[in-house]
C-alpha cells in the first residue's frame, strides 16, 4: 500500500465521476469506491497493517481522499436533481389536454324521479317517504286485501320473519304458496310489495284535503325478464278531497305525462281491478312498438277510507301507482328493465 494507489484511486475516480450522466450511475460510482468492498474502503481497511511510518505518511493521504470523494458526490447529487427538476418542468407540453377526473352519476331512476317531483311540485302535490320494510296490515288488509283473499298472489311477497322449522315443512308438505295468508302469526314483516301502504300511513296521520305523491323501492318474489324486476321503483300518487273524480284523476295524469314526454305521447286507460280502489283502471305506453303497463290506479275503495277512519260519504279520491323503471325505459330507449341495477358503467353513463 503506497502514495501511488492513493493517487491512482483519485485519479479514476475523477474520471468515473465525469463521465456519470443521472443520480442512478453516480450511486455505482459511490459504491466501487466507497461501498462496503469499495476500493478506497480497502486501503483504509488495510492501514491498520502497515508499518507505523508507513501508515502515518499514508493514512492522512487516504482519509483527505475519502474527503474529497464524498464532497464529491454529494456536489454531483446536487447538480443531478435540480437537472432532473428542470429538465421535467421543461418537458410539460402546457397545450396537452388534461386528464380527464372521474366523477360520479346520476342514475337514470333517479333522474327520473327528479323530474316526476318537479311536475307534481308544480301542481301543487307534497312528497312523503314511507319504509321499505312494512306488516302485513300496512301492505295488505287495511287495503281491503284480507287473508286468503286470492287478489294477494298478485303481489309474490319477500316475508321478512323466519318460520318455524315446522310451520316451514307444513307449508312445504301442503304447497301453500308464500304468500298465503294461513299463517297464525299476526301482521308478519315483509318487504313492501308496493308504494301504496304509504296511503294508509298517511290517511291515519293527516285530514283532507290533500295530495301526496311517494317515491320509492318496492320488492317482489317473481321471476325477471325484459319488463318485470324482482327490485323497482314506483311512484304512489293520492289525492283526497270533496267531489274529486276520474275525470280529476285524467286530466293529472294527462298533464304529467305530457310535461314528462312532451305532447305527443300515445296513453291509453283500461279498466282493471284493484281491491283498493272502484272502479280500477291501468296506464298504457308504447315501448319498443308495444302497450306496456306502466300504472295501475282508480277510485280509493270506501273500505279504505273506513280502515284510517274516514267517512267514505264525505270524502272521495283518486289512487294511482306508476312503475319508474318503465317510465324511465320509455323516456330513454332502455331495451331491458334488468340493465338499471346490473352495476355496468358504461350503461349509467349514457343518461
Ligand atoms: C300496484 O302495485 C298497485 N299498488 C298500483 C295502484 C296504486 C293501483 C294505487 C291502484 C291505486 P301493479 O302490481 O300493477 O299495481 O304495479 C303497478 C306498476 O308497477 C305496474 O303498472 C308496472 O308499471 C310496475 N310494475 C309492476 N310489477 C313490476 C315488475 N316486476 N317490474 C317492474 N315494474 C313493475
Amino acid at each position: 500500500m503506497t502514495e501511488s494507489n492513493v493517487n491512482k484511486i483519485k485519479n479514476s475516480f475523477l474520471k468515473d465521476a465525469e463521465n456519470v450522466k443521472d443520480l442512478k450511475s453516480l450511486e455505482q460510482v459511490r459504491v466501487k469506491y466507497l461501498g462496503r468492498k469499495g476500493e478506497l474502503t480497502a486501503i483504509l481497511r488495510s492501514l491498520k497493517n502497515l508499518p507505523i511510518q508507513e501508515r502515518r505518511r499514508v493514512a492522512p493521504k487516504a482519509q483527505q481522499l475519502k474527503k474529497e470523494l464524498e464532497e464529491t458526490i454529494t456536489k454531483k447529487q446536487k447538480e443531478l436533481s435540480t437537472f432532473n427538476f428542470q429538465h421535467s418542468v421543461l418537458s410539460i407540453d402546457v397545450t396537452k389536454p388534461g386528464h380527464k377526473i372521474k366523477i360520479g352519476h346520476i342514475h337514470p331512476l333517479s333522474k327520473i324521479e327528479e323530474e316526476i317531483r318537479h311536475v307534481f311540485l308544480s301542481m301543487n302535490f307534497s312528497v312523503v317517504e314511507g319504509p321499505e320494510i312494512e306488516n302485513e296490515y300496512y301492505n295488505f288488509d287495511a287495503l281491503n286485501i284480507p287473508k286468503d283473499h286470492p287478489a294477494r298472489d298478485g303481489w309474490n311477497t319477500f316475508w321478512l320473519k323466519a318460520q318455524t322449522d315446522a310451520e316451514q315443512t307444513q307449508r312445504a308438505a301442503e304447497k301453500i304458496p308464500r304468500n298465503s295468508a294461513s299463517s297464525p302469526r299476526k301482521s308478519a314483516l315483509l318487504l313492501r310489495t308496493h308504494t301504496s301502504p304509504m296511503q294508509i300511513h298517511y290517511m291515519k296521520n293527516h285530514q283532507p284535503p290533500f295530495q301526496i305523491i311517494v317515491p320509492g323501492r318496492v320488492f317482489r318474489y317473481e321471476a325477471t325478464d325484459a319488463s318485470h324486476e324482482t327490485t323497482f321503483s314506483q311512484m304512489e300518487g293520492l289525492m283526497v278531497g270533496k267531489d274529486v273524480s276520474l275525470a280529476n284523476f285524467k286530466f293529472i295524469i294527462e298533464h304529467f305525462l305530457k310535461k314528462l314526454f312532451g305532447s305527443e305521447i300515445e296513453f291509453e286507460l283500461r279498466p282493471s281491478y284493484y281491491p283498493f280502489t272502484e272502479p280500477s283502471v291501468d296506464v298504457y305506453m308504447k315501448w319498443r312498438g308495444k302497450w306496456l303497463e306502466v300504472a295501475g290506479a282508480g277510485m280509493v275503495h270506501p273500505k279504505v277510507f273506513e280502515a284510517v277512519g274516514y267517512n267514505p260519504y264525505e270524502w272521495q279520491g283518486f289512487a294511482f301507482g306508476f312503475g319508474l323503471n318503465r317510465l324511465a325505459m320509455i323516456k330513454y330507449k332502455i331495451p331491458d328493465i334488468r340493465l338499471f341495477y346490473n352495476g355496468d358503467l358504461r350503461f349509467i353513463r349514457q343518461f
